[in-house]
């Protein structure tokens, strides 16, 4: 059997008001339909103060939410932190930590592990952001330094829960794209360091997804590589017809 794809919506710091807000689930209501799920697990990202009323909104419709970042500790004096649990206990079940966006503004490799796992201990699943910006020995030289360290306090069970994102900063935003060809060398690269550091036999339980730029123009190409587990979505995920049309082009492709 196929494995399922994942395709995760990353809103970032849009939808900025309360009327922006309601017109996007207004449009979500007509885009999204059950029969586009059949083969993909969709989550969507919003703002924080969001949470709650997109859980409600997208439980009827298959989407599961996610947070954008949390802290590392569940409580506590920490001044304007977001607390893993907190997000759980809304009904969010993803955060994504370690987004290059978040990274400029000098979050670590060691930050991101101490907030991955405690978002396993709430029992959030995290999805790991990897990806430099630079010559290509570089970049797999950065990413195998990034997931050694992020992964040091992670237990092998917990190791399958997490998603791991392939971002080159580069393709963010830019509507450019690697070939998919370096998309899967650097996505098999990453499956052979994890491999390494724990144990080849779990490589396929763990999925790893490409993010930049990826659009209903181009994700036929890069999802039908046999390693893409599937997409980290920003700017396309902003526009919900647009959104749902790249879910239902992968859904279609993996019926065939
Ligand atoms: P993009 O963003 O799709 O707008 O390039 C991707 C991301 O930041 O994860």
């Amino acid at each position: 059997m196929q494995k399922r794809k994942i395709v995760i919506g990353n809103l970032k710091m849009n939808l900025e008001t309360v009327s922006m807000r309601k017109q996007y689930l207004k449009d979500s209501e007509n885009a999204f339909n059950k029969e586009i799920f059949e083969n993909v697990n969709v989550v969507l990202c919003p703002q924080n103060l969001y949470l709650e009323s997109f859980v409600n909104f997208f439980k009827e419709k298959n989407v599961v939410i996610g947070a954008q970042d949390c802290f590392w500790e569940t409580y506590g004096a920490h001044t304007g932190e977001i607390s893993p649990k907190t997000i759980k206990s809304l009904g969010a079940e993803y955060v994504i930590i370690g987004h290059s966006e978040r990274r400029t503004l000098g979050e670590t490799d060691e930050e991101v592990s101490k907030k991955c796992s405690t978002a396993l201990r709430v029992g959030l699943i995290p999805i790991i952001c990897v990806g430099y910006i630079g010559q290509k020995e570089d970049e797999t030289l950065a990413i195998s330094d990034s997931i050694e360290s992020i992964l040091n306090n992670v237990s092998q069970e917990d190791l399958k829960k997490i998603i791991f994102a392939y971002e080159p900063v580069w393709a963010i935003g830019s509507g450019k794209t690697p070939s998919v060809d370096d998309i899967h060398t650097v996505v098999l690269y990453i499956k052979k360091i994890i491999g390494k550091k724990f144990s080849s036999e779990i490589i396929d339980d763990i999925s790893i997804l490409y993010g930049g730029s990826v659009s209903p123009e181009n994700i036929s190409n890069i999802v039908t590589q046999a390693h893409v587990d599937g997409v980290l979505i920003g700017g396309v995920s902003l526009q919900a017809e647009r959104f749902a049309k790249t879910v239902k082009i992968i859904n279609n492709l993996l019926k065939k």
